[in-house]
């Protein structure tokens, strides 16, 4: 069966930019994200420069990344960065108490964590400790990284083969500080970050952007505080953290293998991430109706069981068709809300949650949801074009939600790109794009699709899901026709 959806674009003056920092990574020292991802042995027979891991730099420089948050999460809060730093074989080993209690041996550090993000060409994020460190050691750690005039700490940076500061610019003050990062209220939290933000300086050349630790989900109590205590002025971004769950935190359900009922979970708790938005974002209007404060969202993705046999500690899990259509999903979300979401982070990149990149030694395959963002990469920074429409629903009998999503922008040279997910598992839905003042004269396009929304790439077969060819679209004058097949999701280039 199928259904059909009209859609009107708004094609005229854009104005409204959609930031490439939607399309941003995070990268914790977790699992095997950082160690045995992008950092591995000397020994390791793959591409490297020091035991940068160089295969996967270039799959991820292929898709823009543009920026890399580090070092957590919670793993964040517990980290001290002048562990990190000087000979490695003189860096104190620690506990990583938060992901399995393995030794954390300290060898990727801040200079380690600098040139992977210069080889990559991507905007460091770096989350500053506030939950077991002190002010001093969060100014100290700016101004090794950003300050070139005479000072202890551009010695010390000097000492370590480093002459020129790096200019990190992206700072959050804190992670999860109402969980992991302290256990803090919002009140408390909010005088924290004044104190920690007053030393968190500014040095000539290297403006700080600085990030607050928000709320944790539909906590719209921790926005109202903090928007409210630090004020507009006070901050360049405040965080939100939502996870896609099949059936909440204490049922999530595996990765592979899963049921309708719990897809259809999924979808939903994918799709509550435009609520959270929406209200996070009317409080964020009460105190700054000039939108000055970006509202990132630095962990979404989906969160699963682990594979069976793995390091629970490790949240190894594997990647389905299901996942590349909630990333697809939640990327038009954030575009059509990138008037307030100037940032966001997918966790985690490699082997953690909803990764792009999974890998066993050698071998390394790019997820169903890698190809998202390689097909999505016509947004960054191109001018939003409004959608309006009112989807069909996929419904599980008891509940709905929206088929399809879209989103739409045009790009410096002029192009129109429009990319849309259908995640109904059996309905086609016919989509009619209305795009006034235009006039087209082709239509191209590439899909992602697979037979079962359990489909997933594996070490067997890692080409299983890729983007192929799209022919089920045409142009006629401001119209566009898509048969959107069940499943799937699309981009298309309108010229
Ligand atoms: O991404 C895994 C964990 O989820 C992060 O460390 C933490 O911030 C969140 O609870």
């Amino acid at each position: 069966s199928s259904a059909q959806v009209q859609v009107v674009v708004n094609g005229y003056n854009p104005t409204q930019q959609i930031s490439r920092h939607i399309y941003g990574h995070f990268s914790e020292h977790l699992g095997r994200c950082i160690y045995d991802g992008f950092w591995v042995n000397e020994g390791m027979n793959v591409p490297k420069k020091d035991r940068i891991r160089l295969d996967i730099v270039d799959a991820l420089k292929k898709i823009n990344i543009p920026n890399l948050r580090w070092p957590g999460g919670c793993f964040a809060d517990e980290y001290h960065w002048r562990d990190g730093i000087g000979p490695r074989n003189q860096r104190p080993k620690m506990v990583n108490t938060n992901w399995g209690g393995v030794t954390e041996d300290n060898s990727f550090g801040t200079h380690e964590f600098l040139e992977l993000c210069s080889l990559l060409g991507c905007e460091p994020y770096v989350a500053g400790n506030v939950g077991s460190g002190t002010v001093e050691e969060m100014s100290k750690w700016i101004e090794y990284l950003n300050f070139n005039g005479v000072s202890p700490m551009t010695e010390l940076r000097k000492q370590n083969g480093r002459d020129s500061a790096w200019k990190v610019t992206y700072w959050g003050v804190g992670n999860e500080s109402w969980g992991c990062g302290g256990n803090m209220t919002p009140d408390y939290y909010s005088d924290q970050y004044k104190r920690y933000s007053a030393f968190a300086k500014s040095y000539p050349n290297a403006p700080l952007k600085k990030i607050a630790s928000g709320a944790n989900v539909d906590d719209y109590n921790w926005t109202e505080t903090c928007m409210r205590n630090i004020g507009p002025r006070g901050m360049w971004g405040i965080t939100l953290h939502h996870y896609t769950l099949a059936g909440g935190w204490w049922k999530k359900g595996p990765a592979t293998g899963f049921s309708e009922e719990q897809y259809f979970g999924s979808m939903k708790s994918c799709q509550f991430m435009e609520t959270l938005i929406n209200r996070h974002g009317a409080i964020m209007d009460k105190y700054d109706p000039e939108k000055r404060v970006a509202l990132v969202v630095d962990e979404w993705g989906i969160w699963t069981d682990v594979e069976p046999g793995t390091n629970p500690g490790f949240l190894y899990q594997q990647n389905s068709m299901r996942d590349a259509i909630i990333a697809a999903n939640t990327l038009n979300i954030f575009n059509n809300h990138s008037d307030r979401v100037r940032m966001a982070c997918l966790a985690q990149t490699i082997n953690v949650l909803q990764a792009l990149i999974l890998t066993d030694k050698e071998k390394m395959l790019l997820t169903p949801t890698y190809h998202i963002f390689d097909m999505y990469k016509v947004h960054h920074d191109a001018m939003l074009l409004p959608v309006q429409f009112k989807s069909p629903e996929y419904s599980n009998g008891k509940e709905r939600v929206d088929a399809i999503s879209i989103s739409a922008s045009k790009d410096k040279d002029g192009k129109v790109h429009v990319t849309l997910s259908n995640c109904d598992p059996t309905k086609k839905i016919d989509v009619n794009l209305q795009l006034s003042g235009y006039s087209f004269k082709s239509v191209d396009g590439r899909i992602l699709t697979s037979a079962k929304y359990t489909d997933v790439n594996s070490f067997d077969q890692p080409d299983k899901i890729k983007p192929v060819a799209f022919k089920g679209a045409s142009v006629s004058g401001s119209t566009v026709s898509v048969q959107m097949p069940a499943l799937s999701a699309v981009v298309l280039e309108l010229k």
